[in-house]
């Protein structure tokens, strides 16, 4: 990247095409060549320069997924960036890459549930064995290896308890074993933390999220390095995972901000962090509090942080913990986040896969907050009396 993150994202245009200010959208099925030389010609680039964006159908891409996925590559200083619909196209399309029957794999405990639901339930019928590590404890990690182990599958904060894990220490477990790593780095996304230049090999961002940033697109992205591109592009071929090129569109359009959009939403969850911490009855699961090993893991390996954040809450009743989040006026209650919009959800996380190593209390309850871009003091506000129903 010649210039910084955030001139970069700017400036893309100049680096990969040279028109209008933002790419053309070109749609394709069928793309018309020449003659029959002129289609084998295309192929015999493809064969030699996977990476260098020449298609023969639509379903391979397009010049607007192929800038994408350039951009992508440069933030995440990887080989290569798969683009996918969703984001857990990306987790599944990481997993399925490496993974064969009889295989094993090791899950961070507090993985998205989706991603858990995958690996517990789904991959066994495919005789391939999960086993989860508890974050904070990284021998649960070491003594689950065994010969069969392909794959260490990390998410990064975990999901709703937002822990975060030692990754150096995670890497150098696995390079000692011989094996595979894959992050969930959707928090974070490369603005915050460069999985790839750490030493992973796969790095998923659900691009649905901080990416697009406006709520109204989904789609996943896939960064690897040299090692493990071929047999992701085997992969990728043989499922068809692929996004569509309005989707990568509109995610090309969200990048240009994503660095403003983010330093907003972290300076509008410290304002929020700093206001909730002094309520008694509930902890903060976001990097706030120095003297906490998730701060020091955060602040060992991130550059900044996101909007996302978890309260752990403790209330007489569930019931009450609910009508504490009906009463959010400006959080709107719905799933996913990293929109410019506010979102507060009552996570039922003891019904979410069966989370191994979560000590929850029966009067302990999990708040998902989505700090948006909307002005602070209306948000704390807001929370303030919100909270009076919290009992
Ligand atoms: C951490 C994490 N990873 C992956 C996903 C899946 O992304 P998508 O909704 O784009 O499929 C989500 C969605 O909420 C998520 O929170």
């Amino acid at each position: 990247m010649s210039n910084s993150f955030k001139t970069f994202l700017k400036h893309t245009a100049k680096d990969f095409h040279n028109q209008s200010v933002n790419p053309p959208i070109v749609r394709a099925s069928t793309i018309i060549f020449k003659s029959m030389q002129d289609i084998r010609k295309t192929q015999n680039k493809a064969k030699k320069n996977p990476t260098g964006g020449h298609f023969d159908y639509g379903r391979q891409g397009t010049s607007t997924t192929h800038i994408l996925q350039q951009i992508l590559s440069k933030l995440e200083e990887s080989y290569f960036t798969f683009l996918t619909p969703t984001g857990f196209g990306a987790v599944f399309l990481a997993i399925f890459s490496v993974t064969r029957p009889g295989d094993e794999i090791i899950v961070a405990d507090p993985v998205y549930s989706p991603t858990r639901l995958l690996s517990q339930d789904f991959l066994k019928e495919f005789n391939i064995k999960t086993t989860f590590y508890d974050p904070h404890d990284l021998k649960t990690l070491e003594k689950s290896i065994t010969k069969k182990t392909k794959l260490i599958f990390v998410e990064n904060p975990g999901s709703n308890t937002f822990d975060f894990q030692d990754l150096g220490k995670i890497l150098s477990i696995a390079k000692k074993h011989k094996i595979l790593t894959a992050i969930d780095n959707t928090w974070g996304t490369p603005y915050f933390l460069k999985p790839i230049k750490l030493g992973f090999d796969m790095a998923i961002v659900s691009a649905t999220k901080y990416y697009s940033g406006h709520s109204d697109v989904m789609g996943g992205s896939l960064a690897v390095n040299k090692k493990v591109f071929a047999k992701v592009k085997a992969a990728e071929r043989v499922t068809g995972l692929r996004l569509g090129p309005d989707d990568a569109y509109l995610i090309t359009r969200g990048l240009r901000t994503l660095d403003v959009r983010l330093d907003r939403h972290r300076e509008n969850a410290k304002k929020v962090a700093e206001f909730l911490s002094k309520f008694k009855n509930i902890k903060l699961l976001y990097p706030y509090k120095k003297d906490s090993y998730n701060f020091r893991m955060w602040k060992k390996y991130y550059s900044g942080a996101s909007g996302l954040m978890g309260l752990r809450v403790k209330a007489k009743s569930e019931k009450s913990v609910v009508k504490f989040v009906n009463n959010l006026k400006l959080f709107g209650h719905g799933y996913s986040w990293g929109g410019f919009e506010s979102l507060g959800l009552h996570q039922n996380v003891r019904e979410q896969g069966n989370r191994k190593y979560l000590k929850l209390e029966k009067n302990e309850h999990i708040v998902r907050l989505h700090i948006g871009l909307e002005d602070p003091s209306d948000l704390i506000a807001d929370i303030k009396q919100a909270l009076k129903h919290l009992k």
